[in-house]
């Protein structure tokens, strides 16, 4: 294996030696709350590589471009190196999290058109909501890439609801990360996975993702093998 290029909360990215080529491994390691809560989830590094490369694999098929080249061993996933954009994209289909908490939303309300959100991606500053007009002054994407990461974001959300649907999941929420690739083409990256969506049993409503942890529902590991069986 490569050298140790980063080290997040939940992976770590090491290089190979292709150039344009990363291993991003995935850890066990749990936080939630801007850092302030942490554990370790058992096995939630193998469920979060193999779900994401599921999940990844599918929208390749459905023609998104994405970061993803092939799964290479339980934890690990080969990646093609992307330049990170300091934004970070939500895109909701029901109210839940800081939407019921800092906007006042009813908890399980559905929201049609979805409503895609920008945080930036900043530690210090704890992630903060931002409009557009802030990417542009800091310069992290200009107009036409917000343009294409929002009609990306669009078109993921339209094949993950049907491809969670049909297996009896509703897809509330996610947080998606897009990058550019070598030739400064928008691509997805990072993971999409239990961490980064909410998931609930379409039947019962049950949670099937972070908010277990967050919130100490208990099951943890539970909900997050039980995704991994309805995606395979
Ligand atoms: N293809 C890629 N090329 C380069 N960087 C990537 C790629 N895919 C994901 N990343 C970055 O790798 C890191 C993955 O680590 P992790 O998710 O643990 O980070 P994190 O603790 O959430 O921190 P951060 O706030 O930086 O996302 C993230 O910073 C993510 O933006
Ligand atoms: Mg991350």
């Amino acid at each position: 294996m490569g050298n140790l290029i980063y080290e997040g909360k939940a992976k770590r990215l090491y290089s190979t030696e292709i150039e344009d080529e990363l291993i991003q491994e995935f850890k066990d390691d749990a936080t939630a709350f801007n850092g302030l809560k942490k554990d370790k989830i058992a096995h939630k590094g193998e469920l979060n590589n193999k779900i994401t490369s599921i999940i990844f694999g599918h929208l390749i098929n459905e023609g998104i471009p994405t970061h993803f080249i092939k799964r290479l061993s339980d934890t690990e996933m080969l990646v093609k190196r992307v330049n990170i954009i300091k934004a970070e994209v939500v895109c909701r289909n029901v109210a839940a999290g800081s939407l019921v908490k800092k906007l006042g939303f009813k908890e399980g309300t559905e929201l049609d058109p979805p409503i895609i959100e920008l945080y930036l991606k900043s530690d210090e500053l704890g992630d903060p909501l931002f409009t557009d007009a802030h990417v542009l002054a800091l310069g992290i994407a200009t107009k036409e890439e917000l343009e294409k990461i929002r009609a990306l974001t669009l078109d993921i959300n339209r094949i993950l609801v049907r491809f969670f649907a049909g297996r009896g999941i509703n897809l509330v929420d996610f947080k998606l990360e897009f990058g550019r690739d070598k030739d400064g083409s928008i691509i997805l990256a990072d993971e999409i996975s239990p961490d980064t969506c909410r998931l609930w049993d379409a039947g019962t409503g049950k949670k099937l993702d972070k908010d277990r942890f967050r919130f100490d529902l208990g099951n943890v590991e539970e909900a997050y093998k039980e995704i991994m069986e309805r995606v395979s």
